[in-house]
């Protein structure tokens, strides 16, 4: 009787021992929101998989709307109803000013030396006023320009230096290859009314020497200027000549699968497309050439709009220690190769561009360089809380001129009074 006692005694202790440790230990449940454009999500599936083997923790794939547009909105509610929901987040390089008074300090958990080889105007972006680092760089993008190199050398046409160059070979093109191709268009790029269109749009008006929406230094609204309706005007230009009008729907992934099903001589893309055109089974695998987006007229200059992701931390989040580990964990410079290999996601890691494997894959990631640390901003960090008006008033506004509503003096005029009002009389 008593050794059987001592039995039961002895394995109560040992049941009560098992669930401390497994209460105690790191078996906590964490839900992360990726990106979700391409192949996106299943990359980050893979790493988030690996650390989830590593430490016995395990981690949910939240299912994220595919446009930015469309994600800001759904976070903005899960967030403003402090929900626990999400516990790591991957946000837009636009996101810290809207988005950051949900977001822990990552210091607190995560090295300085790790946020610190980073590019630091990446980091700075993603630190606030009061020296809180909200989010730490995942990877970089700028916009630039893909074509068919096959089609150009048929042709004996060089990359486009200029805009007027771009319109001027796709027509030519277009008339020549139109008959083995009815489907053929000359030029896609990001035309629906969406954050997208605010980054081409910002590239077009930067490339005629336009400015960047808003002046950072002195809070100014420049847009309604000359340069930036040329721009309009040379982009409203291409609305059914070398562009679909169905363009004025398209987001990235639509201008891709046009461009990769072999219909389109250029597209505007970030660097993402050039790994999954170049995938196994891909139509136009090895006809691909990579090039700056051409200038607004020979006293233009090329450029790129600056984009990117980085992850932060949900201060709803009811294991922010797990959480941040999961950010540290994925983005190493280990895994920003390795991302950069299979999805052609620039690091922002300086150190990570000497892997010769990453030029091997992307040989543009290194000739191409300038053009992604010196792309244009969006006003985000100084408009902040206040961006996403400014960027949707700026949108909008394109979008009337490309579909012909307005013309481009009238619109850029209507827009200046806009974001006059946005701002207000005490500023951004
Ligand atoms: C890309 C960029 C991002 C931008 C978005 C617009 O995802 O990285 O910064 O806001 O495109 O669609």
């Amino acid at each position: 009787m008593k050794k059987t006692l001592t039995s039961l005694g002895m394995s109560l202790l040992a049941i009560l021992f098992s669930s401390i440790v497994a209460s105690s230990s790191y078996a906590v449940t964490i839900t992360i929101a990726c990106g979700a454009v391409g192949d996106e999500f299943e990359l980050c599936k893979k790493n988030v998989d690996a650390w989830a083997a590593e430490t016995g923790n395990e981690v949910v794939m939240f299912q994220s709307p595919n446009l930015t547009t469309d994600r800001l909105g759904l976070f903005q509610q899960i967030f403003a109803a402090k929900s626990s929901e999400i516990d790591v987040v991957q946000i837009d390089v636009i996101w810290p000013g809207l988005l950051g008074k949900h977001f822990i300090d990552l210091k607190k958990y995560i090295p300085t030396s790790h946020i610190n080889q980073h590019f630091k105007a990446i980091v700075d972006n993603n630190t606030d006023s009061k020296g809180r680092v909200l989010a730490v760089p995942f990877f970089t993008d700028a916009g630039i320009l893909y074509y068919r190199k096959d089609l150009l050398e048929k042709h004996g046409h060089q990359p486009p230096q200029t805009w007027e160059d771009l319109t001027r070979i796709a027509k030519d093109i277009l008339s020549k290859e139109s008959p083995n191709n009815s489907r053929l268009v000359g030029f896609v790029f990001q035309g629906k009314p969406y954050e997208g269109l605010t980054c081409d749009a910002l590239e077009w008006i930067d490339s005629y020497n336009g400015g960047s929406i808003i002046d950072e230094a002195t809070g100014e609204v420049t847009v309604n200027n000359p340069n930036a309706a040329a721009a309009l005007k040379m982009a409203a230009s291409w609305i059914g000549t070398i562009s679909p009008k169905g363009v004025l729907n398209y987001a990235e992934e639509d201008a891709r699968g046009v461009f990769q099903s072999g219909n389109a001589i250029f597209m505007r893309n970030w660097p993402y497309a050039w790994a999954l055109g170049n995938n196994p089974d891909s139509p136009i695998k090895g006809k691909i050439g990579v090039a700056p987006l051409p200038k607004g007229g020979a006293n233009g200059k090329h450029t790129g709009t600056l984009g990117g992701w980085n992850m932060s931390v949900s201060k709803y989040s009811k294991h922010p220690k797990e959480a941040a580990d999961l950010v540290r964990y994925l983005t190493t410079k280990q895994i920003q190769i390795q991302r950069a290999v299979d999805g052609a996601y620039n690091p922002t890691i300086g150190d990570a561009y000497q892997a010769p494997e990453i030029e091997a894959a992307n040989p543009f990631m290194v000739t191409l360089y300038d053009t992604f640390t010196n792309a244009v901003a969006r006003p985000s960090k100084l408009t902040g809380r206040k961006y996403n008006k400014v960027s949707s008033k700026f949108w909008n506004a394109v979008h009337s001129v490309l579909s012909g509503k307005e013309t481009a003096e009238e619109s850029l005029a209507r827009l200046e009074k806009d974001l006059n009002r946005i701002k207000g009389k005490r500023g951004w």
